[in-house]
């Protein structure tokens, strides 16, 4: 009985050259770094610059955290890639009553400009490039970044990293959302806007379709719902007035490597191919770089096992070949251990090897695309390509990606999805190593990272001392410019760096947003 692909179409026990009869290479493939950019962005690839290897962490106090970069840094790794607590992403600061108990539980708290100057201490921001894993507050951090590396000097136009920044997919899955819809997408414009003139080497935003393929996506969804997130995002900077070419070279991607490593190379050769053609056909955008889906990869997290922990360093390993043979700008290769908790320095580690072996060991990095041309490859991008662009369709009938939001089908469609994998592996259909078959091993108990609870008193008291002893008139006066640029028209990422750099914190900052703005309250669509 034939397989089926995650995205629901069949796979061929033999591929032959009638797969692709009518297929012309030059319409579907290009050359590398050329339109439609199938084969990818750029036209040497990995043989010109292995891909970066940014391990995303971050936990506790800045102080850890910092140390945790550094570690990193010596064992290799080319990127940094900063994991925020929740009371940070959802822009409280660590002394609300709402933040009791998480702070600094799923990533790193940062209150202020004080925090983040302990978080790059003796990191030169000119140097490195640094992703930041916020959606609704990523303005202020993205400027509290900025005043950080101007306080070591640094250039702005050479400063580079990226802010999540990607608040709509937030509504789908994942909830750090803060704002309703319209105000979050006036604020993501002005981000787009203040980099195009402040930073111009930052990228602005990384559309994800990673978090709706861990609630359950398949490729095929993760692909649509993210590049209609995407041409809900350029059509919104459209509107307010931007020229696509002054934004789009900026605006980048993260999606998943999941284990079945074949449609994965094919899901993203085909999402470079659909989003160039919607970037040159729906947008007139003339700049190549504005044509090109440059993106960052994580293993599936979901695909770990709790059980036999360290069945997932093969998993993995596979799950990131997946992603470096369809072409990755970047990529975060899941620690084995991060099922259970916090990864360990030594999981950490083990987990950058696995990139380093893939870059340095094997010949994959020899030459660019290798499945160009491959029968079943092909084939597959055609098959999630056409996939994909029916669901686009579907968006599209509603309204787009917002209005479909609304009505819930984004989040509907990848329900059922899950529904469906957990059926198959609750009946053993879908094989899961050490869980489902092959289980049974004896399990030692596995040692993991814990986060001292003590850390929420010590930010306490750091948020005290600052409150006690910055210039209340000078935040009175930077806050009040900003509830001014809110209510009115103007990018309110000008006032927004006055009040931050005068230490106003993260939540007094966005408490002023919500009051503005107002908060977003799902509606209960099913
Ligand atoms: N030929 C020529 N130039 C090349 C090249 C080649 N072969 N390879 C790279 N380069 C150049 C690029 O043009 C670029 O130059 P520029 O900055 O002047 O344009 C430079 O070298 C760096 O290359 P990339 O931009 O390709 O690589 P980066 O790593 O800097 O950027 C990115 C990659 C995808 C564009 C960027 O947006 C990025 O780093 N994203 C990371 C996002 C991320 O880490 N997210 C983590 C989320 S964790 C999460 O949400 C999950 C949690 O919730 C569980």
């Amino acid at each position: 009985m034939a397989r089926h692909s995650e995205s629901g179409r069949p796979i061929e026990t033999v591929y032959g050259p009638d797969a692709l009869r009518d297929w012309d290479a030059a319409e579907k493939l290009g050359e590398p770094g050329a339109y439609p950019f199938t084969r990818g962005v750029y036209p040497s690839m990995y043989t010109g610059r292995p891909w970066t290897m940014r391990q995303y962490a971050g936990f506790g106090t800045a102080t850890e955290s910092n140390a945790r970069y550094k570690q990193l840094i010596e064992h290799g790794t080319t990127g940094l890639s900063v994991a925020f607590d929740l009371p940070t992403q959802m822009g409280h600061d660590s002394d609300a009553p709402i933040a009791h108990g998480e702070v600094g539980k799923v990533g790193v708290a940062i209150d202020s400009v004080d925090d983040m100057r302990v978080l790059f201490d003796g990191i030169p921001l000119g140097e490195v490039s640094t992703s930041m894993t916020i959606n609704a507050p990523a303005a202020l951090l993205l400027l509290l970044y900025q005043l950080v590396a101007e306080e070591q000097g640094v250039d702005p136009a050479r400063l580079t990293g990226t802010v999540q920044n990607d608040v709509l997919k937030e509504y789908i899955a994942r909830g750090t959302y803060i704002f309703p819809p319209k105000p979050s997408l006036r604020l993501i414009a002005d981000i787009f806007r203040y980099c195009r003139a402040e930073l111009p080497r930052w990228n602005t935003i990384s559309i994800s379709g990673y978090h709706m393929a861990e609630a359950g996506a398949t490729p095929a969804q993760e692909i649509a719902f993210t590049l209609a997130d995407g041409i809900q995002y350029v059509r919104t900077a459209v509107a307010a007035g931007m020229d696509v070419d002054d934004f789009a070279p900026r605006l980048s991607f993260f999606f998943v490597a999941r284990t079945t490593i074949l449609e994965e190379v094919a899901k993203f050769r085909a999402a470079r191919r659909i989003w160039a053609r919607v970037m040159k056909e729906e947008f007139g955008a003339e700049n190549p770089k504005s044509l090109m889906l440059r993106f960052h990869t994580q293993t599936a997290g979901v695909q770990l096992t709790a059980q036999q922990p360290e069945v997932n360093l093969a998993r993995v390993t596979v799950q990131g070949l997946a992603a470096v043979l369809g072409g990755t700008q970047s990529l975060h290769t899941n620690a084995f251990d991060e099922a259970i908790a916090l990864p360990t320095d030594k999981s950490a580690r083990l987990a950058l090897r696995t990139q380093q072996v893939l870059a340095y060991e094997t010949d994959v990095t020899a030459t660019v695309d290798p499945f160009a041309g491959s029968y079943v490859v092909e084939s597959m991008t055609d098959d999630v390509e056409a996939a994909a662009l029916e669901l686009m369709e579907q968006v599209e009938q509603r309204g787009g990606a917002v209005e479909a939001i609304e009505q819930g089908f984004q989040k509907n469609q990848i329900e059922r999805s899950a529904y469906a994998v957990a059926q198959e592996q609750e009946s053993g259909a879908r094989v899961v190593v050490g869980v489902n078959r092959f289980a049974g091993a004896r399990e030692e108990p596995y040692g993991s990272l814990r986060v001292d609870p003590a850390i929420e008193r010590q930010q306490a008291d750091r948020l005290s001392r600052l409150r006690a002893e910055r210039d209340q008139g000078a935040v009175d006066a930077a806050l009040d410019g900003l509830r001014k640029a809110a209510e009115g028209g103007d990018n309110v990422l000008y006032p927004m760096k006055d009040a931050l750099r005068a230490r106003a914190t993260v939540g007094e900052v966005c408490n002023l947003l919500r009051e503005v703005w107002g908060a977003y309250v799902p509606s209960d669509v099913f």
